[in-house]
């Protein structure tokens, strides 16, 4: 069941459109994400939904219920802000504790749900600690239970791990992810790292430039990609400008591919993956000869990049050649992409 829809929603500033024609549902007990590189709308987006500020176009309902011109405290909304906002001449308890206040909840009620939430985000030895003297991702557990101790119908979550370190971000997605399945609570998490995203979402929507390009499953996302921004955004891929005639792409010149499919269009997209790494050619279809110019490895993978022509390719295998197999820089490979792992894309 949808529980919030956004329905034509458009805002400006100066006569600008920073977000328009923007229709989303998104279903009750969701993990929802919004992806989009800095700039693209994604706070504005989370403001309207909570009420801080007002749409110039369209709708928005929570439930069966328009909302648009409810004020922000009645909406039942919860936000955790990109800077945190925790009161800084407050401790941890009476962070958490300041919204049942203003909502009048007797203390012995207080007390219960405060320790409930700061147990929830492991935080029941804090209480008296000083904001001030917690670190980054205690801070953001402080601003999770303070949005959370109001059980609010939706949660909205403004980039909340942009400022931890790699693993520390790692950490609290896992938990926040555990959180949230826990409470069952509708939740929007903005983001504009894509691997965040795929990892967290149950479903994603991908802004640009305040319009919203695709939403899918994050598998979706990545293998259907509607144009060359999220192809690219989302996960790396080799794009060419292609010439597409019946079902060829020709890349460069003497350079055809063969598609699996006929389709119009502009583009093709081949992840790194599905390029083969070769050092004899072999016959089939699809096969061209190219040379090592760079090689890295994460450990787990090997990242080759490939000259063909001019062009470049990159290609990502797993990590397990055997000593002998090694391939080194310089070398001349061949690499083969099997036609229906190549994406037509229009634009
Ligand atoms: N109050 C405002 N007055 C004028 N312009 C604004 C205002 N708030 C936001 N903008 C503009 O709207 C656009 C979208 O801003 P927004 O904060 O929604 O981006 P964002 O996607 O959250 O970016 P980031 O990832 O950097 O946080 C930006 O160009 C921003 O400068
Ligand atoms: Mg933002």
């Amino acid at each position: 069941m949808d529980l919030l829809v956004l329905k034509n929603i458009g805002k400006a500033y100066d006569n600008q459109y920073v977000c328009k024609d923007i229709n989303l549902s998104i279903r009750e007990g969701e993990f929802f994400t919004f992806l989009g590189p800095s700039g693209c709308g994604k706070t504005t987006i989370l403001r309207l939904i909570s009420g801080f500020i007002n749409p110039d176009k369209g709708t928005i309902f929570l439930g069966e219920k328009d909302i648009t011109k409810v004020p922000a405290e009645k909406r039942n909304i919860g936000m955790v802000f990109q800077n945190y906002a925790l009161f800084p001449y407050m401790n941890v308890y009476e962070n958490v504790e300041y919204g049942l206040k203003i909502k009048k909840l007797q203390k012995s009620q207080r007390e219960k749900k405060v320790r409930k939430y700061l147990k929830l985000v492991n935080l029941e030895d804090y209480e008296k600690r000083k904001v001030s003297e917690l670190s980054g991702g205690e801070q953001q557990r402080v601003a999770l239970a303070r949005s959370l101790v109001m059980e609010p119908k939706v949660l909205l979550l403004d980039e909340p791990l942009s400022n931890l370190d790699a693993r520390l971000k790692d950490k609290m997605r896992i938990e926040l992810k555990e959180i949230q399945n826990k409470l069952g609570v509708t939740t929007i998490l903005v983001t504009h790292d894509q691997a965040e995203a795929l990892a967290m979402a149950d479903r994603i929507a991908v802004f640009n430039n305040g319009s919203c390009v695709q939403t899918g499953t994050p598998n979706e996302i990545y293998f259907k990609p509607v144009n060359t921004f999220v192809a690219t955004f989302v996960g790396e891929t080799n794009l060419f400008e292609a010439e597409i005639i019946d079902k060829k792409a020709k890349i460069a010149e003497d350079m055809w591919l063969n598609l699996s499919q006929q389709k119009e269009g502009k583009f093709i997209s081949i992840r790194p993956q599905d390029v083969q790494i070769k050092r004899e050619y072999e016959e089939g279809i699809n096969q061209f000869k190219g040379r090592i110019k760079k090689i890295k490895t994460s450990g787990v993978l090997l990242e080759y990049i490939v000259t063909v022509n001019n062009l470049i390719f990159k290609v990502v295998n797993l990590n397990t050649l055997e000593k002998s197999e090694e391939i080194m820089v310089g070398e001349s490979v061949y690499l083969s992409i099997e036609p229906k792992k190549i994406k037509i894309l229009q634009e």
